[in-house]
């Protein structure tokens, strides 16, 4: 251990479980043909639902310049956040230019989120997030500044409803304080990761008006916002509010990794409160900022508006259609098992209190294991920050392919932690 920095030695307690179990999965990937005894990953939010569309899109696109071998800018290609504001305009149909000095391309959303940390908040100051949520975040926002996140559970968790209110804001502000932190920003994700949830304008702006009087940075992070199940009106952007109280302290942050299921791309993007934010965020920025090549694959992509059209309505009929799939295999496991409804996502959120033996975290954790020795890696609730045990996120829109075998090993998973239970009471 005395060969790590202190700093290091510190940060494994911010790496959740999610990112340790995520590296476990990644060694050995179940594939029905290259490795059938592999781990069948339900755990890590990935789309495969439209990758034979997006690979032929991807190998249309020849790039190659010169200049994209030389340094790329480190706020991003030029070309690219133009083309990213011209899309945000398009899709969200918003009424008003957005500029492209207000932009910023980093690593992934995760790039995006340790960036605006470290140039918002100090060292100890903490962030706001309403949980459960996706708490690889504890590990973004302390890597580089030392900040932290601060969970303000979403209300009536037991009677499965997380309720999203300004009142966990609020409480949570008190309780930071009252415990000597500072409350630097809020970070809100809509659509919700995990519970599914899309907010309005008028359950957000509560939050806005909170954060103005507080002074406190809004980041609201709307990474799955094109990925809507069939059924739901279209999403309203912050970016398209009709009024926000305190701009300069409010940032939109999106990434290509959902939406475009392009996770291994690392493209995240930013459009901060301020160009002045942006100016100060480039010198750290050249770290981590994505290549020329990716970037101008990236603006080739979202430039074709035709084809943008018809891949989100292919990617929301498949989401839509998977997610029902897989909500009636697991129902049919058993009749015990609750689905909360999502609305947007990758994510079943399912309450599995009713199979423990306890209402335990203990419980929850070995239920997760016995699923885990049987080859399934799915996410327990307390893995995400949630305050009921009990619940567990299952990432659906896996390869059609594999659903029969992640539902085989849920089901043997089951019964052997059910089995355990009988052989440990006699
Ligand atoms: C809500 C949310 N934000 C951010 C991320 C990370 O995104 P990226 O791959 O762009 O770093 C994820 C990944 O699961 C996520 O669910």
């Amino acid at each position: 251990m005395d060969t790590l920095s202190i700093r290091a030695q510190g940060m494994n307690k911010n790496v959740t479980q999610i990112l340790k179990k995520f590296l476990l999965v990644q060694k050995n990937p179940y594939d029905e043909e290259s490795n059938p005894n592999g781990i069948c990953n339900c755990g890590v939010a990935e789309n495969y639902l439209c990758e034979n569309e997006l690979i032929s899109k991807l190998q249309s696109i020849q790039v190659w310049q010169k200049s994209h071998m030389y340094y790329p800018c480190s706020q991003g290609l030029l070309s690219l956040r133009k083309a990213l504001c011209d899309f945000f305009q398009k899709i969200f149909e918003l009424n008003h230019q957005l500029d492209p000095d207000r932009m910023m391309i980093s690593s992934g959303l995760s790039g995006i989120i340790s960036l605006l940390s470290y140039v918002i908040g100090d060292r100890d100051d903490v962030f706001l997030i309403s949980s459960p949520y996706y708490t690889a975040f504890d590990h973004d926002i302390s890597a580089f500044s030392n900040c932290a996140t601060y969970r303000c559970p979403l209300l009536e968790q037991d009677t499965g409803k997380f309720i999203f209110s300004v009142e966990i804001f609020k409480r949570g502000y008190d309780d930071a304080v009252a415990k000597g932190l500072r409350p630097r920003g809020i970070i809100i994700i809509n659509p919700n990761n995990p519970i599914g949830d899309i907010y309005d304008e008028q359950t957000i702006q509560p939050v806005l008006d909170f954060a103005a009087e507080k002074n406190l940075h809004v980041i609201i992070d709307e990474i799955y916002a094109l990925s809507l199940f069939e059924d739901q009106k279209p999403f309203q952007s912050m970016l398209n509010y009709s009024s926000i109280v305190d701009p300069k302290r409010t940032h939109f942050v999106w990434s290509f990794s959902k939406d475009f299921a392009l996770s291994g791309v690392r493209l995240g993007v930013a459009y901060a409160g301020s160009s002045e934010l942006c100016s100060s965020a480039n010198a750290i920025n050249f770290i981590q900022i994505p290549s020329n090549i990716v970037q101008e694959i990236a603006t080739t992509l979202i430039s074709d508006c035709q084809w943008i059209d018809s891949y989100t309505k292919l990617n929301r009929s498949r989401l839509t259609q998977q997610y029902k799939k897989f909500q009636k295999a697991i129902e049919n496991i058993d009749n015990r098992i609750y689905i909360r409804p999502a609305k947007a996502g990758f994510f079943i959120w399912a309450d599995l209190r009713l199979l423990l033996h306890d209402i335990t975290f203990e419980e929850e954790i070995r239920l997760f294991q016995s699923i885990f020795e049987h080859g399934l890696y799915l996410v327990t609730g307390s893995f995400l920050g949630c305050a009921q045990p009990g619940w567990f996120r299952i990432i659906f829109s896996i390869r059609e392919t594999w659903i029969d075998e992640a539902i085989k090993r849920f089901k043997l998973g089951l019964d052997a932690y059910q089995h355990s239970i009988v052989l440990s009471n006699a």
